[in-house]
């Protein structure tokens, strides 16, 4: 594997002050891209700047609430005048809402779900396509962090199964259009990865939710930086318009109880 082709790209990451999209940012930059980091905490963001800089790394923190989409086209703006040009986008920012039954949702929460997980992902792309194809980037990529919720519903999470269905919709339709013109677009489907999104789930529910995964553990958001970086090189060309799953089988199919003719095989 020859991940050379990714130096000195410039990408912008969307939620990259923890989890999943800081994991992100930072496998890119250790690889010698050129990281635009944005998310609504100043002080998170710029942390992780610093950090990436003392490891010898670019990158640039730019605070921006994804949920504006002012702010995300004045995002792709910045990345525009700092680094000259644009390569890639990973529209990562996201939050979880649910854990119940449909009509116990407030009305509201369709808009303050959809303004985040859906319109900011298409209004990433919108944005930062144009700014591709008129920096003149040869080999542009589009990396929408969608969800398991992207390929099959989740009970209890009616909302946030439909916006993450709609990214993979979005990425799909979106590949067929830049396809002839070398832009990749391509989801990331992370199962149950440790991050702050759970928020304050005791270590016993954690625990259920490693139990239900057939790897039988949750997955590290470096897992989904390992395929981000694999998706913004040059290895990856004819990869485009899929959602892959980054989730220890969770996705694959319904768990049947099996019974082994020789468990003795087994050395774990
Ligand atoms: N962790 C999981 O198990 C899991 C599973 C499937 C999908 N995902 C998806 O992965 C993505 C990242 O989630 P995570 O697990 O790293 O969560 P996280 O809560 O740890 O991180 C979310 C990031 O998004 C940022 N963010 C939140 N609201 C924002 C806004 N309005 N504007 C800008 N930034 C904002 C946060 O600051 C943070 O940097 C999300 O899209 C989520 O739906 C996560």
């Amino acid at each position: 594997m020859d991940f050379t082709s990714v130096q000195g790209k410039v990408v912008i990451v969307t939620g990259a002050s923890r989890g999943i999209g800081e994991a992100i940012a930072r496998v890119y930059a250790e690889n010698g891209m050129k990281v635009v980091l944005a998310a609504r905490s100043k002080d998170q963001g710029e942390n992780v700047v610093k950090e990436i800089k003392e490891k010898g790394g670019d990158a640039i923190f730019v605070q921006t609430d994804c949920s504006d989409a002012d702010q995300i086209k004045n995002l792709v703006n910045e990345a525009v005048n700092h680094y000259g040009k644009l390569d890639g986008i990973v529209s990562n920012a996201g939050i979880g809402m649910g854990g119940f039954p449909l009509h116990e949702y407030e009305d509201e929460d369709y808009d303050k779900i959809f303004d985040l997980n859906s319109k900011a992902v298409y209004i990433g792309m919108k944005y930062a396509a144009k700014a591709i194809f008129e920096t003149g980037s040869k080999g542009g990529f589009i990396i929408n962090v969608a969800s398991i919720a992207g390929i099959m519903a989740q009970r209890g999470q009616a909302l946030y199964t439909a916006t993450k269905h709609g990214v993979v919709g979005m990425t799909k339709a979106a590949a067929l259009d830049y396809a002839p013109y070398n832009i990749t677009v391509n989801a990331i489907c992370p199962g149950y990865t440790k991050t702050s999104i759970f928020g304050d789930i005791p270590e016993v529910a954690m625990e259920m939710f490693a139990k239900d995964c057939p790897a039988q553990r949750m997955g590290n958001p470096v897992e989904c930086a390992y395929l981000a970086l694999f998706l913004a090189s040059d290895m990856s060309r004819y990869i485009t318009g899929a959602a892959i799953p980054v989730d220890g089988a969770l996705s694959a199919g319904h768990q049947n109880v099996t019974q082994w003719k020789h468990p003795e095989i087994r050395n774990n």
